[in-house]
């Protein structure tokens, strides 16, 4: 009876649901546009709010601490980088930041998070945003792979260094009403080969904070950020050592990206924290493939297969994961 009833379900339930959402979507968009308006007038004033960014020494972190320095929000860097950090706090002072304090941290161990939180408090008394940005990307194929002891460096950076500092600031977002915003990326539902581990790391921080935002109701709100390629280190896989000199290390790799304007990104992404949004996504038009991979999944499946050929472009390229040695700035755990 079940089997019959759920094999009628599978015919009726979509296609009426597809029409109804045909009907009721100008509706939906006009209340939501209602909503954004309603929310850029309401939301966050940054002015003399603290912010707390993980991953502000490069890419996306370093230009949403200037958007935060444009509101005038005081600001707390944390990477472990600290000439970087040094050189981008005297930028986002003179663009307008109030307060800036820089911390050497390295997010995935607990008692670091712990220590720029505290720093956090007992400088300004609360945290309004934290604003999570650490990653590590990888351009290997998973049976390339040499070395397994990369797998938990990978989930460590992309999932856990979120998770820690989310931890430990909790307490101090509730009692500030605040906010936590996470860069995800679209590959956390629409993987791209050669990125195995850091597609199932944003597929599990997603799920994560979507989690979370039921938990915390509005006590604290979540904003998710799903992005395509953004011109930054990780795209063009330029590693900095701890002296400041620059190091190509993903340089061998052929598939050379120079994706979307990572400032506008970040403006995208700060205006849309600062309005409520639970999610930012950039570029939108990218939502149409949700589609198909619901409803086609293999038509997406062999699109993608003829526009990225698996065959044509292997080769062991990365180091990670192939058994030759890592750079100490890229981060082994002790
Ligand atoms: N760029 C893109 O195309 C793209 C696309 C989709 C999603 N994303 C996501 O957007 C976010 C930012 O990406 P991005 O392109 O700006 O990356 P990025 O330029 O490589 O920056 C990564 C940052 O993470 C920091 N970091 C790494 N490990 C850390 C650790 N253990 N402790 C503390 N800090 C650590 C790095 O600083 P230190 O080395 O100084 O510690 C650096 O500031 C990431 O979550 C990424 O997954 C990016």
């Amino acid at each position: 009876m079940d089997e019959l009833m759920n094999s009628v379900l599978n015919l009726v339930v979509p296609p009426v649901s597809l029409v109804m959402l045909g009907f009721a979507w100008p509706a939906l968009c006009f209340l939501s546009a209602c909503e954004r308006l309603y929310q850029s007038f309401n939301g966050d004033h940054m002015h003399g709010k603290v912010v707390i960014i993980t991953g502000a020494s490069s890419g996306i972190g370093e230009q949403i601490a200037y958007e935060y320095a444009k509101r005038r929000a005081n600001l707390v860097l944390v990477a472990r980088r600290e000439q970087r950090l040094l050189w981008i706090a005297e930028n986002a002072r003179q663009i307008g930041a109030n307060y800036v304090i820089i911390m050497a941290a390295d997010v995935v161990k607990e008692d670091e998070c712990r220590r720029f939180i505290n720093e956090t408090i007992s400088v300004f008394g609360r945290v309004d945003h934290l604003v999570n940005t650490v990653s590590l990307g990888h351009t290997f194929y998973f049976d390339e792979v040499a070395d397994a002891s990369v797998f938990p460096l990978l989930l460590d950076i992309n999932f856990w260094g979120n998770v820690y500092p989310t931890f430990v600031a909790l307490p101090y977002l509730l009692q500030s009403h605040g906010r936590i915003i996470i860069n995800a990326s679209v590959e956390n539902w629409l993987p791209l080969p050669r990125m195995s581990l850091y597609a199932a790391a944003k597929a599990a921080l997603v799920n994560f904070y979507e989690t979370l935002r039921f938990e915390l109701k509005n006590e604290v709100g979540v904003t998710i950020a799903t992005h395509g390629w953004i011109g930054s280190e990780m795209t063009s896989g330029k590693f900095m050592m701890e002296d400041g000199a620059d190091m190509q290390w993903k340089e061998e790799r052929e598939v050379h990206v120079s994706g979307g304007s990572v400032q506008e990104f970040a403006r995208l992404m700060v205006s849309g924290a600062c309005r409520g949004d639970m999610y930012v996504k950039y570029p939108s038009w990218y939502n149409v493939f949700a589609l198909f991979r619901v409803f086609t999944p293999n038509i997406l499946y062999w699109v993608f297969h003829l526009l990225i050929s698996p065959q044509g472009a292997r080769r062991s390229s990365s180091l990670l994961g192939t058994g030759r040695p890592i750079p100490h700035s890229v981060g082994i755990p002790d």
